[in-house]
């Protein structure tokens, strides 16, 4: 994998590298040859997994724009390069119906998970970017397109990360290839709260028969920031088991009823 995959020594950021697909993304870069540099609000979890990853961390919040020109600084004082952007960090909050928003979380939402990965390419792209060449992937996720119950906020944000990728897709090119990856339902933290209860019910509604591992994800993602990918951008990468087929698979879908009978814990 390391020759073809071409990022061999290619220096890359994570963001919310330090447990779930961030993490899985974060170690196959590694095991192809890259150098990382993982990010997370926990300081104790970003020294621990860049210490597995024989990386570099940088411990903030991407809501913090100075934590992301912070990042930027780093990956270049240790590596001389910054060749691979992954806009992984996001939130799911405010988690309800849109009327009970809370203003103040719905922008952190927008600010998470969208402004904060327009900062960050920005970074990348003054500080190296747009002299050489680079690659980003931002992770979207499978709900992007549609409505859900309770998800107004977080899949709102996710659409507007979606349309950015396109967007900065075109205007960076032909140096910087700009796409997105949508995951269906992956065993994280994030997501404990729709799986632990009954995955397999879960399971069962999915055309591939299982709920995603952060592993699916981070094949994808490794698969569009590497050469094999040259020529692909603005490109939006469905991973969710057959979420989006499932009506010619089978009637229910379970991850809504979760979605309306469960909610994430308090932050
Ligand atoms: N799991 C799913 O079913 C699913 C489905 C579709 C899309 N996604 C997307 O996949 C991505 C990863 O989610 P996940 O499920 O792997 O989540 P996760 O297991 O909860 O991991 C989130 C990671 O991001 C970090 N993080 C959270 N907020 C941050 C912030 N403001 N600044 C910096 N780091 C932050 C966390 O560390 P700290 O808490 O220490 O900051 C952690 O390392 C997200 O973009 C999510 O929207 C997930």
């Amino acid at each position: 994998m390391r020759s073809s995959y071409g990022l061999e020594g290619r220096a890359a950021v994570v963001t919310g590298a330090t447990r779930g697909i961030g993490r899985a993304v974060a170690g196959r870069l590694a095991a192809a040859g890259a150098l990382v540099c993982v990010t997370g609000r926990n300081a104790d979890d970003v020294r621990r997994t860049a210490t597995e990853l024989g990386g570099i961390g940088v411990a903030g919040s991407v809501a913090d724009p100075d934590h992301l020109g912070e990042v930027t600084e780093s990956v270049l004082s240790a590596y001389g390069r910054l060749d691979v952007v992954v806009n992984n960090a996001a939130t799911n909050r405010p988690y309800g119906p849109l009327m009970d928003a809370d203003p103040g979380a719905w922008r952190e939402a927008f600010t998470v998970n969208v402004e904060a990965p327009l900062r960050l390419v920005q970074c990348a792209w003054r500080a190296w970017m747009r002299e050489h060449r680079g690659a980003v992937v931002n992770i979207c996720t499978e709900g992007a397109t549609h409505v859900g119950p309770n998800v107004g906020a977080y899949n709102t944000s996710k659409a507007a990360l979606l349309h950015l990728t396109r967007q900065l897709a075109g205007e960076l090119a032909p140096r910087v290839r700009v796409n997105s990856v949508s995951p269906g339902l992956v065993r994280t933290e994030m997501a404990r709260f729709v799986w632990e209860r009954g995955e397999e019910e879960l399971a069962a509604g999915l055309p591939l028969g299982r709920i995603g591992k952060p592993q699916d994800v981070a094949r994808a993602v490794v698969w569009l920031v590497s050469d094999a990918a040259e020529w692909v951008t603005g490109a939006d990468l469905l991973v969710d088991g057959g979420t989006r087929v499932r009506t010619a698979y089978s009637g229910g879908y379970a991850v809504h009823d979760r979605l309306r009978s469960s909610a994430p814990p308090p932050a």
